[in-house]
């Protein structure tokens, strides 16, 4: 089996303070993985270090067998450039609690922009694009509205379909419902189980257990800084080996 995500050892530290303390895991190829644990054990710095926005400080991450980040030559890394880092970064599309749309563009400009600007594809194949995907995120009939005229599960799904316009091969999805009103996070689950079902592979950072259980393959608690435990998410759910991992659930289940 081909790993999409492989995690080996990976430590992060900001200053004094060490938030990944040597993660080790492997996300499969059309998987959908998901991580819950509570705030502050470092599931957001782990995401941010897997398309490189963190800096890991030692041991190795690999996206689709290469090495993020870094050039491995003799025993030695070397930090790639700007340039080459971004190139890792286009195939990885990521999803944040908050929609970060463009204020000043349309939910169909959003989803252009860069496939235009970045990979310099014609205005006129991008749109065809982005409107193929408003409508498979549910929005066809929203393709001219600004943002602030959009709900905030409308806009979350405007981010989706705009990190799917890069066609990327790893999508991260950081608590992606959080800042929903309730009635709100269905809609947007249902975008990313039908995103799941197409076979991408999904890294899934979520509070939402019925979602990582009805949907994921894979799960993992996080607890400061490090793996708890992981495994098919129905089991960990319903029969969670470790202190930590029951004293979570039992707080939010
Ligand atoms: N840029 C930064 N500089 C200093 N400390 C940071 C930075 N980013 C994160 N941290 C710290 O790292 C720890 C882990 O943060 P992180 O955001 O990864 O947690 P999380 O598991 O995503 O939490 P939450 O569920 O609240 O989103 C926290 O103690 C946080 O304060
Ligand atoms: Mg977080």
């Amino acid at each position: 089996m081909n790993a999409m995500v492989k995690a080996e050892a990976v430590h992060k530290s900001f200053g004094p303070l060490e938030v990944l303390k040597g993660i080790d895991l492997e996300v499969a190829s059309g998987e959908v993985f998901c991580i819950v644990g509570p705030s502050g054990s470092g599931k957001s710095t782990f995401l941010r270090c897997i398309n490189h926005l963190e800096k890991i400080n030692a041991g190795r991450l690999y996206v689709d067998g290469t090495l993020v980040g870094y050039r491995e030559h003799g025993n030695k890394l070397y930090e790639l450039r700007d340039r080459e880092v971004a190139a890792q970064r286009r195939d990885i599309g990521m999803v944040f609690q908050r929609f970060n749309l463009f204020p000043h563009m349309t939910a169909v400009e959003n989803v252009m922009e860069a496939p235009v600007q970045v990979k310099g594809e014609s205005k006129a194949s991008a749109q065809e694009r982005a409107r193929t995907l408003l409508d498979r995120v549910g929005l066809v009939d929203k393709t001219d509205t600004y943002p602030t005229q959009l709900s905030g599960g409308q806009q979350q799904r405007v981010a989706i379909a705009r990190a799917l316009a890069m066609e990327p091969k790893l999508m991260l999805f950081d608590e992606p419902t959080s800042a929903l009103d309730p009635e709100l996070v269905g809609e947007v689950l249902d975008v990313m189980r039908d995103l799941a079902q197409d076979g991408m592979t999904m890294i899934v950072v979520t509070h939402e257990m019925g979602f990582a259980r009805e949907v994921g393959d894979s799960l993992v608690f996080m607890d400061d800084g490090v793996v708890v435990e992981s495994g098919n998410p129905r089991d960990v759910l319903s029969d969670p080996q470790h202190e930590r991992t029951k004293s979570f659930l039992s707080k939010v289940l």
